[in-house]
């Protein structure tokens, strides 16, 4: 049984001063439960404050990004080891705007994937097609391909620890969302190919987030698809009163 994982991505926004004020919003007037899981994402310069600010909670603290090697000369870089001494409990790996403003590639992924696997930290793997690539039809093509290389060489106990987001790039910050249908069929797809690169079992364990200006009235009809599993939110991440909608309908929805 899948649970609910409610994540925001809070990219390079707010201050220290507003990141620990939003947090404690979010805890002040979160309905505390087991039953879905939530984690915010900070730059890591506030990792340290916002998870003080966490501390005790049901929720976790997670990056954005990391480096795959253990340490040495990665000048601007962070590792694993590092993420978890401010108490990460996930790590977002090839999120759209790495691959396309960093260059990430699947391989990139793939190697970070690795390393953050051999930690105690789950990753959240994103893979998503570009407006141009859907209108040319090829989405299932791309995001299988994203999913297959970025997911190579996973055990099978690896990949059921390993949660993905379906992110359309051509709905991240733009107010346009994918439709519930649109989503599911991603998702229901990502799933057959889950089951072809390992069985059944494993993926219907995976957790499949969906992302891409989700907000308070879509929240409730993406997340009530079948394949869909939570959310990965950006904008709307980035205040309490625009996050906590989205908490409190994966709780009425609880699957
Ligand atoms: P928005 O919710 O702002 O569209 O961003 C989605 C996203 O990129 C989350 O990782």
């Amino acid at each position: 049984m899948r649970k609910f994982f409610i994540a925001g991505n809070w990219k390079m926004n707010l201050l220290r001063d507003s990141s620990v004020a939003l947090v404690h919003q979010l805890l002040a007037q979160l309905n505390s439960s087991n039953n879905v899981d939530v984690a915010v994402c900070p730059p890591n310069v506030y990792l340290h404050d916002v998870g003080v600010a966490l501390r005790g909670s049901l929720i976790r603290l997670g990056a954005q990004n990391v480096h795959h090697a253990a340490e040495g000369a990665f000048t601007g870089e962070v590792s694993c080891s590092m993420l978890q001494e401010f108490g990460c409990s996930y790590v977002i790996l090839g999120h759209s705007e790495r691959r396309a403003i960093f260059g990430e590639t699947d391989l990139d992924v793939n190697t970070k994937l690795k390393a953050v696997l051999k930690s105690s930290m789950t990753p959240i793997v994103c893979v998503g097609e570009t407006l141009a690539q859907r209108e040319a039809g090829s989405t299932q093509t791309v995001v299988r391909g994203q999913c297959t290389h970025s997911l190579a060489g996973l055990t099978a106990e690896q990949m059921t620890k390993t949660v993905l987001a379906y992110e359309p790039v051509w709905a991240i910050g733009t107010g346009k969302t994918a439709t519930p249908a649109q989503a599911e069929e991603v998702h229901a797809d990502i799933r057959q190919l889950l089951e072809s690169m390992f069985d059944r079992t494993v993926a219907n364990s995976v957790v499949i987030q969906y992302g891409g200006s989700v907000k308070a009235d879509n929240a409730n009809e993406l997340l009530s698809q079948p394949n869909i599993d939570g959310a990965l939110v950006g904008g709307a991440s980035l205040k309490a009163e625009s996050f906590l909608p989205i908490l409190e309908a994966a709780l009425k929805i609880m699957k």
